[in-house]
């Protein structure tokens, strides 16, 4: 080399990301925006996909895409090997071996959980449970303490219509420690509906534990899911819908519902530290209604909203949204969640 003159190594990675059903057209264009040079290509339609970091370092990307999240891109994992898949039993545990082998180590000493997918279309001939335990043995051998939670790494493995893909990586650089993103809660006793998972889901998401909060208003509540939640938390909910709620809830000491709505009703202002909507709405319309209702919030005070996306141009709605939020609210974090269907989580504070 020429004194003077710099050898650059270009390192560029490949990732696995993946989206709700339907929505990995929107985090692939999310992506695309973010990060010049990137290549993308579906593996499982609508929902899993690749990606390289492009120009973008591949550390720096994974930081930024940590600290920013993209609003629809789920999970991630760096793909670190790619082979052949047949239906095989001896070829597909021989992949799997070997990959686990070649993370000597990198593991020992580690708390390490495999996490296996497989897509609707992949002749993987393993079930889950089976293609885990076939790593975790290796795995084992090399002095890894193989574990389901709280891990110190993951071991990704992706099970494609052609391939198998494989990767190692920290659980935070995979934006979630579930595979694939996918939040699974226990049924929770006295959980009322489905759309509770929501708000548990937001907690984690937003990590803004909701027992912080003392006084809520829920916008939309019936039939009382995200209200119970609230109560089981500990806080006062004040509850707004002209739908009746569930009979379990009636009569609790902590609880006032109010059967209007929520365009109708006003509040003295800083009533309330928390303020949850959930309700099913044209999302302009219910913009109009809680930025109404801002001041009933306390100057800081917190609000996690779903935001609908009947429209059909996902980006374009969020977009206009989030700037109508942002005249009465800081904008915190706009994410769709395991358990958004055709809509997202945003979590905003009030403007002081
Ligand atoms: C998806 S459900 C809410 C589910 C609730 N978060 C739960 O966990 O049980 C939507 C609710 O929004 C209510 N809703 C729609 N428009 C409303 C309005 N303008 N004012 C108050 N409630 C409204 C509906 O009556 C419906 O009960």
């Amino acid at each position: 080399m020429a004194a003077g003159r710099r050898c650059e190594v270009k390192t560029m990675a490949t990732y696995v990301g993946t989206a709700n059903p339907g929505f990995a057209p929107y985090a692939m264009e999310e992506l695309r925006r973010r990060i010049p040079g990137t290549e993308i290509s579906g593996l499982a339609s609508g929902e899993t996909f690749r990606f390289t970091s492009g120009s973008r370092e591949p550390v720096e990307l994974v930081k930024e895409l940590r600290r920013d999240e993209p609003v629809f891109l789920r999970h991630l994992f760096p793909l670190e090997t790619e082979t052949p898949l047949t239906d095989s039993r001896e070829d597909a545990e021989a992949a799997l071996s070997a990959y686990a082998r070649s993370l000597d180590g990198r593991v020992h000493g580690r708390k390490v959980a495999v996490q296996v997918r497989k897509a609707m279309n992949s002749p993987f001939p393993f079930s889950s449970a089976e293609a885990r335990d076939i790593a975790a043995a290796v795995l084992r051998e090399l002095g890894a303490e193989p574990v389901v939670k709280e891990a110190d790494l993951i071991v990704s493995v992706y099970a494609a219509a052609g391939s198998l893909l494989l990767g190692c990586s920290d659980p935070r650089d995979n934006l979630s420690d579930w595979p694939g993103g996918a939040v699974r809660f226990r049924r929770e006793e006295g959980l009322l509906s489905r759309a509770a998972f929501k708000l548990l889901e937001a907690e984690r998401a937003f990590k803004l534990p909701l027992d912080r909060f003392t006084n809520a208003l829920d916008l939309g509540a019936a039939p009382g899911g995200w209200t119970s939640v609230l109560l089981d938390r500990g806080l006062k909910v004040t509850a707004v819908d002209p739908a009746e709620l569930d009979p379990s809830l009636s009569g609790h000491p902590r609880l006032h519902h109010l059967r209007s709505n929520a365009a109708e009703v006003s509040f003295a202002p800083g009533s309330f530290d928390l303020l949850v909507c959930d309700m099913s709405w044209d999302p302009h319309r219910t913009c109009r209604i809680v930025s109404g209702l801002s001041s009933a919030l306390s100057a800081g005070g917190s609000g996690i909203i779903t935001l609908k996306l009947m429209y059909r141009k996902p980006l374009q709605t969020l977009r206009e949204l989030t700037e109508e939020y942002a005249e009465a609210f800081d904008i915190r974090k706009v994410k769709q969640l395991f358990h958004n269907r055709e809509e997202v989580t945003m979590w905003v504070r009030r403007k002081p």
